[in-house]
């Protein structure tokens, strides 16, 4: 993985990293205003291009995104908004578009929206006509920082997130954190909550950073976002580059994800934003894995005040019991011969993935977790 500074005309403040994966390997461009046509063409080819974009982000990006096709030919397809949607159903919208358009099989998708909208397109461009090239133009911090790099595609099943998807890398992704600024605040703090996971498995460090600017960063600071946002690119690169389709390390960036996911799948992807349930999906891995005798006290005050600040829940919805959990946790991916693996801290800035832990303390950790407040 490297990092230059490449596009003088950006005034140098185009950032360009690599994820490295042999001849897979592909640029994420971090900068602000920088939907140029000049820098899409590097990537795009003769074939046609579907903007998979959707109801509330194509009207927003549209002038940019006419400008940067100018002279190509391609049609904009716009989705219905929110996570609810990333289903069989709507992928299956994506397709039938290209068969009516007569798609081949040189085309571009070019996915721009927040994760679900990355995450959809993607595993359309995964599977149509056996896969396409595809582009991410991610217009959420949480796409910036996470789902728009790496290669996860995925829809949700009614009985379980993720559920149905692949491995499939697109050819390189735009970040302009210029789009950040129509952000609503909630979402801004979803997208924050992936920030913080990279500091809490690998980065103690970060975290410091983080817990001195996570003003800045709620305030939209252009310098802090940037910095966060290339941080968690670069950590992630790394850990994508060395274990690209989750055999080991990648699965660390599930921190949270196993309570999340459940939380997710129990509110029916209605309620609670992908990055809320990943905060308290945190604060809970937190607790438990002071319970299993490995952080301290003081690090669960501190990954707590964190989320905190970062305006995100700290607890379940209310409702929820353990055996809601459990049975969604046993459908985890990360699952092996039943037994549910937990990514769990030993320290902060120091994850591991385990199932070395009594299964009677996971249930009794759950049921404490979700009872209600005195
Ligand atoms: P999202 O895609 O639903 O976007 C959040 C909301 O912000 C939506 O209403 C969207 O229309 C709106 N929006 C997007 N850009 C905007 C902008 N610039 N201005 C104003 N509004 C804008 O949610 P998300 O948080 O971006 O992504 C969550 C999804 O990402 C989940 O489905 C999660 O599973 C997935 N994810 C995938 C990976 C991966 O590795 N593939 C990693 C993390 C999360
Ligand atoms: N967000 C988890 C991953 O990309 O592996």
């Amino acid at each position: 993985m490297n990092t230059a500074i490449d596009n003088p005309s950006n005034n140098g403040s185009l950032r360009t990293l690599t994820i490295d994966l042999g001849e897979r390997s592909y640029p994420i461009y971090i900068g602000r205003n920088i939907l140029e046509a000049s820098l899409l063409a590097k990537h795009l080819g003769k074939g046609r291009v579907l903007v998979v974009s959707n109801e509330t982000v194509a009207p927003l990006l549209r002038p940019s995104l006419d400008a940067m096709l100018s002279g190509r030919d391609y049609n904009v397809l716009q989705l219905p908004d929110g996570e609810i949607h990333k289903n069989l159903d709507i992928l299956n919208e994506i397709y039938s578009f290209l068969l009516a358009h007569n798609y081949d099989r040189s085309c571009t998708l070019i996915a721009c929206g927040g994760g679900v909208v990355g995450d959809i397109t993607g595993f359309a461009a995964a599977t149509y006509q056996r896969g396409v090239n595809y582009i991410q133009i991610p217009t959420t911090l949480l796409a910036q920082v996470d789902s728009s790099v790496g290669g996860k595609t995925a829809v949700n099943h009614a009985l379980g997130k993720n559920m149905i998807g692949a491995f499939y890398q697109p050819l390189c992704v735009i970040s302009d954190t210029a789009v950040l600024e129509s952000l609503p605040p909630r979402e801004l703090s979803a997208g924050l909550a992936e920030v913080i996971k990279y500091g809490l498995i690998r980065d103690s460090g970060f975290t410091q950073w983080l817990e001195d600017n996570i003003g800045a960063l709620l305030a939209r600071e252009h310098g802090a976002l940037v910095h966060a946002i290339e941080h968690s690119c670069r950590t992630k690169a790394a850990i994508v580059a060395s274990d690209e389709r989750e055999q080991g390390i990648r699965a660390l960036l599930n921190l949270g994800h196993t309570f999340g996911h459940a939380i997710e799948t129990h509110t029916g992807y209605s309620s609670w934003l992908h990055g809320e349930a990943v905060g308290a999906g945190m604060a809970m891995a937190a607790e438990f894995s002071r319970r299993r005798g490995w952080l301290k006290i003081e690090d669960v005050m501190r990954t707590r005040g964190l989320i905190r600040a970062a305006q995100l829940p700290l607890a379940p919805p209310a409702g929820m019991t353990a055996d809601n959990f459990l049975k969604h946790m046993q459908r985890d991916k990360k699952v092996q011969n039943g037994r549910i693996r937990l990514v769990l801290l030993k320290a902060i800035g120091d994850a591991v993935i385990t199932d070395e832990y009594p299964a009677e303390l996971l249930r009794e950790f759950l049921q404490s977790a979700t009872a209600p407040a005195q």
